[in-house]
């Protein structure tokens, strides 16, 4: 693919505006068409990321079939339930306001998966760390999502769902893992709150307590470790 010649001033501009407009969408998708060169750009961003042993394990399903959308916001619903019932009775009035998914209101699902077994067994990286590959793909998901933003598009990861549902429901084979189900399309508009800050499930912490210098430091606490 041919990267668009742009000045580094410009790139750089846009690619901090993306980083900070981006947003978790949930309630914002209009549900129209999303253009077909804008999802061919933001999927060839998405497997442009870095990757444990360039085993770039990641695939993505493109879900846009009404009935396998809603069989999963069924499903979705029912964990739902399952995270609500967990909690004590003031937060679960707090939840009970919160959209979780836009499954059925975005354009189309994007379900990114890994597989731990492209390139194995001699994966440069993961001997010591079996998780990388699965950080791997969250770098790909995180670049669909920062181009997404760019192109004007609303991304809503949705992971209330348990894996073999998913798998079976799209045939994914074993060994495979979804890693996400990603809703993406047009929007109204982005928020500039994250809309669990908007509900007061959780509020963002200061860069400055997620900074340590030379040791770890228990910020939250005031001490040194
Ligand atoms: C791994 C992961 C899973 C998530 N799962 C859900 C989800 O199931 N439903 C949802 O509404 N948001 C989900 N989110 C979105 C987060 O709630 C959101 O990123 C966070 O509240 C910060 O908001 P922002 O993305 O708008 O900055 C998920 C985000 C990540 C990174």
């Amino acid at each position: 693919m041919v990267v668009p010649s742009v000045s580094a001033e410009r790139t750089l501009t846009s690619l901090y505006e993306a980083i900070h407009r981006r947003r978790d969408v949930r309630g914002q998708f209009t549900g129209a068409p999303i253009d077909p060169e804008a999802l061919e750009r933001v999927l060839a961003a998405a497997h442009a990321a870095p990757s444990v042993g360039l085993t770039q394990p990641w695939d993505f399903v493109l879900v846009s079939d009404v009935a396998t959308k809603r069989a999963f916001v069924d499903h979705v619903s029912t964990e739902r339930d399952v995270f609500a019932a967990s909690l004590p009775p003031e937060r679960a009035s707090v939840f009970a306001n919160i959209k979780i998914d836009g499954v059925m209101e975005s354009t189309l699902s994007i379900v990114v998966t890994y597989d731990p077994a492209r390139g194995a067994p001699a994966i440069l990286g993961r001997h010591a760390i079996a998780d990388a590959g699965l950080y791997s793909v969250c770098l790909a998901i995180q670049n669909l999502w920062l181009a997404a933003t760019a192109e004007g598009l609303g991304v809503g990861w949705v992971s209330f769902y348990r894996e073999g549902f998913l798998s079976e429901l799209l045939g994914i084979p074993d060994g495979i893992r979804p890693v996400a189900w990603l809703c993406i399309g047009p929007v109204s508009h982005l928020e500039e709150t994250p809309d669990l800050e908007r509900h007061g499930w959780r509020q963002r912490r200061p860069l400055s307590e997620a900074i340590h210098h030379d040791r770890w430091t228990d910020k939250a606490r005031g001490l040194e470790n």
